[in-house]
């Protein structure tokens, strides 16, 4: 189980909802993962990472239209550490899967929830007006 936190909030209702949206989704993951009952889970790993990847592709478009409607002075540096995340998702090999799918799906959600947490504390905290 992945804790949202308080701190987590940057005080812009849109994106602090979004942030809370991917939580949602590591979740989702880490549900997945406790599930013993499912015995092959190639069809709901392939459909969350999706999920996944989908959510902060809108998720990031939004940020960065508020860096640019607001001026933020780092938007670039900032949209590589999104892009950057994007490329991430997109060479995940469908094949690894097959094989030891509990542990592919720790990975995953051990990297998505780090990436998470440091990009909001690090870089989308500078963007929190308050
Ligand atoms: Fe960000």
């Amino acid at each position: 189980m992945v804790l949202w936190k308080d701190v987590y909030e940057l005080g812009i209702p849109l994106i602090d909802q979004q942030h809370k949206k991917l939580f949602e989704i590591a979740n989702e993951i880490d549900t997945l993962l406790n599930n013993e009952l499912i015995t092959d889970k190639y069809d709901p790993i392939v459909a969350i990472i999706e999920e996944l990847r989908d959510y902060t592709k809108e998720h990031f478009a939004a940020e960065e239209a508020h860096m640019l409607a607001t001026k933020y002075p780092k938007f670039l540096s900032h949209k590589v550490l999104h892009n950057d995340f994007i490329d991430k998702m997109n060479s995940i090999d469908y094949a690894q899967i097959d094989n030891e799918q509990n542990a592919y799906l720790k990975e995953i959600l051990k990297f998505v929830i780090s990436w998470l947490v440091d990009h909001i504390l690090k870089e989308d905290k500078l963007i929190s007006p308050t």
